[in-house]
């Protein structure tokens, strides 16, 4: 994000400087029009104008809009939930903080929508007190020296790399050896082996530690936007081009910028994206001025991108300008000795592990485990058994059990499918539902992953997601 972060609370600062005696905007957005009515009553007696919406396609419409400064939003939505509309909202930039509101059923939504960067949240139905604490520290952190503090933190702050293991002190020492440079990296690894964690912690050891950090997920972006994503757009380029915007090429200019799951790109974009490496110049969308920008670039794939250039989906010549210095994450099943540091990490005060006590088996047990969705399987393992044992100590047992799930193991309710009275349409959606569900938790968390081990499109995947108001992060 970087910049684009930095910019956005700059001229948003202005924004709460001026409206600060009129009350500031907050949007709620619930599919629930009691609970709208509710919120609107406690924020409005307080002196906040208050907007809402009933979807996070109509919330979304409206954060377009702008002037709003806070967004206080239901996780479970039918249609698009509140972990896709964060991410969308994400991905358009808007970076209007997000409180997110989460029934007593959908406490593991709340989690992932705050690894997803939501503020805060609070539980339904909102007690006013805690509502307004949560509302004004929100608000509270959009002034710009909390944003920009909380941009160093994000950026520099957790970019260090856990783990003694062999095969991580190599990686740790070549990190040290091409950080200083500007030379293109590629970083290849299975899906959660920490190659986003690798790209910071390259920047934050190197020259441009003080620029700008910004990220383009090449798998997330929809084809037709990666364009005006990564070079931006004039005023009226397209439809919905409402305005002038920076793409990530200018919003890192001075620092450096990653090309996460570069193997998603599409073709058409690779021609554009190698042009740009070799010339160091771009147009916005429609646009003609030549742009020329100071940027490093580092690219992440967990793709074989030689393969994929030998059956002729990944362009040769980009290939090798971006693959100038090549490191490779290993995973997680072939340096298990790193498990215990890690753990200790994803435990340590502050973190969301926080609190979560592990006994010697309890570690043991966690050690024979394969993560197939690597380190950010076991973080979420560790996060998820801080909620429901934080406070005790955690044996083999309680461990066995978690991993179980995770496994994928499917534990249907019912002894058979059939169930009298439902037809088979309902049933194949619920157990589209559960597969779908298990596919992400045993993949770390990660949809992309999930998609790609059940074979199937990444949009359609994404869109089912969706449909069955089903979190996980967009990778
Ligand atoms: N060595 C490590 N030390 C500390 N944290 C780590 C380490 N490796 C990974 N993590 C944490 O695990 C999570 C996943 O890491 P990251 O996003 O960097 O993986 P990735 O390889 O980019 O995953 P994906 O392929 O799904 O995009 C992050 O929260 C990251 O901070
Ligand atoms: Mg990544």
């Amino acid at each position: 994000m970087g910049a684009g972060y930095n910019l956005h609370y700059r001229c948003r600062d202005l924004g709460v400087a001026i409206r600060e005696d009129m009350g500031q905007r907050i949007l709620v957005v619930d599919d629930e029009r009691d609970l709208l009515r509710a919120f609107r009553r406690m924020l409005e007696h307080e002196g906040y104008d208050v907007d809402t919406a009933t979807s996070g396609e109509e919330a979304l419409t409206q954060l377009d809009k702008g002037g709003v400064d806070l967004v206080v939003m239901d996780v479970c939505m039918p249609g698009m939930s509140g972990i896709d509309t964060l991410a969308q909202m994400r991905e358009r930039n808007i970076l209007t903080p997000v409180i997110v509101i989460s029934g007593a059923g959908s406490i593991d939504q709340a989690v992932t929508a705050i690894k997803s960067g939501a503020f805060d949240f609070v539980q339904k139905p909102p007690k006013r007190e805690r509502l307004l604490l949560t509302v004004r520290n929100a608000l509270r952190f959009t002034s710009l020296e909390d944003a920009h503090q909380q941009l160093q933190q994000d950026v520099v702050g957790d970019s260090r790399v856990i783990g003694g293991s062999p095969a991580m002190e190599r990686l740790k020492g070549l990190i040290a050896k091409v950080a200083p440079s500007d030379g293109r990296v590629l970083i290849m690894g299975e899906n959660g082996t920490g190659k986003e964690l690798v790209a910071a912690s390259i920047h934050a050891q190197s020259p441009r530690a003080h620029g700008p950090f910004v990220k383009l997920n090449c798998g997330a972006v929809p084809k037709d936007l990666v364009e005006s994503e990564l070079f931006g757009h004039e005023k009226g380029a397209f439809t919905g081009a409402v305005n002038a915007r920076k793409g990530r090429f200018e919003i890192a200019d001075g620092g450096t910028l990653l090309l996460d799951e570069i193997g998603d790109m599409p073709m058409p974009m690779q021609v554009k994206l190698l042009r740009v490496l070799q010339e160091g110049q771009f147009e916005r969308v429609g646009g003609s001025r030549s742009i020329s920008v100071d940027v490093r670039v580092l690219a992440a794939t967990n793709r074989d991108l030689a393969a994929m250039v030998e059956e002729g989906s990944f362009r040769e010549d980009l290939y090798y300008r971006l693959n100038v210095l090549t490191l490779r994450v290993p995973p997680l099943r072939d340096r298990r000795q790193d498990i215990g540091q890690l753990v200790e990490h994803f435990t340590s005060p502050g973190t969301r592990g926080a609190g979560l006590r592990l006994g010697e088996d309890a570690i043991a047990a966690l050690m024979q485990y394969d993560y197939r969705g690597n380190v950010r399987e076991l973080q979420n393992i560790v996060e998820r058994l801080a909620i429901l044992h934080g406070g005790s100590v955690v044996g083999s047992e309680e461990v066995r059990e978690m991993l179980s799930m995770g496994e994928g193991k499917r534990k249907s309710c019912r002894g058979t499918l059939y169930e009298h009275g439902t037809t088979l349409k309902e049933l194949l959606r619920d157990l589209e539902r559960q597969i779908i569900t298990e596919a992400i938790l045993a993949h770390g968390n990660s949809k992309g992953a999930a998609a790609q081990a059940l074979g199937t499109e990444r949009s359609h995947f994404y869109k089912k997601c969706r449909q069955y108001s089903i979190g996980g992060q967009d990778n």
